[in-house]
């Protein structure tokens, strides 16, 4: 489907609240699955992905019942079933990674499958280490389809090369049944949900620094209310920002530190965004955020230990380096090209069409700033539904009206995207 996207002729404005965080929502199901008793899950993300996650747990054999669109009761002994048919994971390599924690120390065996992109996507940073702990798992070249042999699991003290929170949740997670202790370390922490998740609901985890220490324990199933995800009010925080004259409010946003890069680089940037009303909600921080147009933003450099806390904003962030002054230089994101597309390629490609003065390196890109982007362009998502978000921002300030191909993957995180930017249209 190609979507339309014209200038805006007046700025954003009122409030909006954002809908559920999607890594904390595919945990709050996983969790609560291999937890024992009954639990409410409130504000639950209406994403294909965290479909597909609730979709294979029904499969295990997990009573899970909706109450209301957002809102799922669940009940559990704890204990999953075998599934004679092949687990679902579509376009989500949250979902596998995470379930393949989960399924490794099983007494039974399990097969995923997922999407075309998803079946690209590196699977051996999770099977190398799983293997250590005594998974059994065939591949195929190290991608999905995955066998998952269920083994008898021991604890391991591994030390990660990436930063990356799927595969310390796969170790975590295989870590919950393993005997003995598994401790993971990382370069840089990435995102602490599962952590967070695990010790409101029971288990023996200790974090230290970047190193986390999981042993063997039983989890007691709780209610737990989701946060807005911070990654799909980037894209607001971002239209705030270069779209002139906007000033609005973004409510009930998740800032845990893990996630919340943008605000730091909006703030490195000089742009204007406010934080009120912070709180803590099932454990994690959250706050209304207000944003409003800036026309001096500055170019800056994002790097080190940064891009964890931002690795899904980078595509925002190009458009937002677009319109500051000076130049932006993305730097150690190279595993932005084993997302749901290469993300430093496919952006660079369709950020040039619109005349933006964008250039790949191997392990991100420089963005020259201020660029008055022309417009009167097709662009591609590469069914990539955070480049089609990007899109739809950098086409707000397009002179002439772009098209975005494949507009439809939005619905992959945030089906209710385009419905809050019509909300915040006068
Ligand atoms: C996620 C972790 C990140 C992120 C993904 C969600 C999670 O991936 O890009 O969208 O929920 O754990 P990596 O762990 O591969 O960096």
């Amino acid at each position: 489907m190609i979507k339309k996207v014209k200038k805006l002729s007046s700025g954003l404005k009122g409030e909006i609240v954002i809908p559920s965080d999607k890594s904390v929502s595919h945990r709050a199901v996983m969790f609560s699955a291999i937890a024992n008793g009954k639990c409410k899950i409130e504000n639950f993300s209406s994403g294909a992905d965290c479909h597909s996650t609730l979709n294979i747990f029904k499969q295990l054999g997990v009573d899970i019942e909706f109450i209301d669109k957002k809102t799922l009761l669940m009940n559990s002994d704890g204990h999953l079933s075998a599934s004679n048919l092949p687990l679902d994971a579509g376009n989500s390599g949250t979902t596998t990674r995470l379930i393949s924690g989960i399924l490794a120390g099983q007494e039974f065996n399990s097969t995923i499958i997922g999407d075309e992109s998803l079946s690209k996507r590196p699977m051996k940073r999770i099977i190398e280490p799983l293997f250590l702990m005594g998974a059994k798992i065939e591949s195929t070249n190290g991608c999905v389809p995955l066998t998952i042999y269920g083994s008898k699991l021991h604890g391991i003290d591994y030390q990660s090369k990436l930063a990356s929170a799927q595969v310390k949740s796969c170790i975590l997670l295989a870590g919950l049944k393993a005997d003995g202790q598994t401790t993971y370390s990382e370069p840089y922490l990435s995102r602490n949900h599962t952590e967070l998740l695990l010790k409101y609901l029971g288990a023996d985890i200790q974090s230290n620094g970047t190193a986390v220490t999981i042993r063997p324990s039983d989890l007691i199933a709780k209610d737990i209310t989701i946060v807005g995800d911070i990654s799909s009010a980037a894209f607001f925080i971002v239209a705030g920002l270069v779209v002139p004259n906007s000033d609005f409010t973004i409510k009930n946003v998740g800032i845990n530190p893990t996630r919340s890069g943008i605000i730091d680089i909006v703030k490195r940037m000089g742009g204007e965004l406010n934080i009120n009303n912070e709180r803590v909600v099932s454990g994690e921080k959250c706050a209304d955020i207000r944003v409003c147009y800036t026309e001096t933003l500055k170019g800056c450099a994002i790097e080190g230990e940064d891009i964890p806390r931002l690795i899904d904003e980078l595509p925002i962030i190009a458009v937002l380096a677009s319109q500051a002054e000076g130049i932006t230089t993305v730097k150690n994101a190279e595993d932005l090209r084993n997302k749901e597309s290469d993300r430093i390629k496919c952006l660079v490609t369709e950020l040039s069409k619109l005349g933006i003065n964008i250039n790949e390196t191997a392990d991100g890109f420089i963005i020259e700033g201020k660029t008055n982007i022309n417009g009167g362009v097709l662009l591609e998502s590469y069914h990539d539904h955070r480049l089609a978000m990007s899109f739809y921002i950098a086409g707000l300030i397009s002179k002439q009206e772009i098209g975005i191909n494949g507009f439809e993957w939005t619905n992959i995180s945030f089906p209710e995207f385009e419905e809050l930017v019509n909300l915040l249209v006068e």
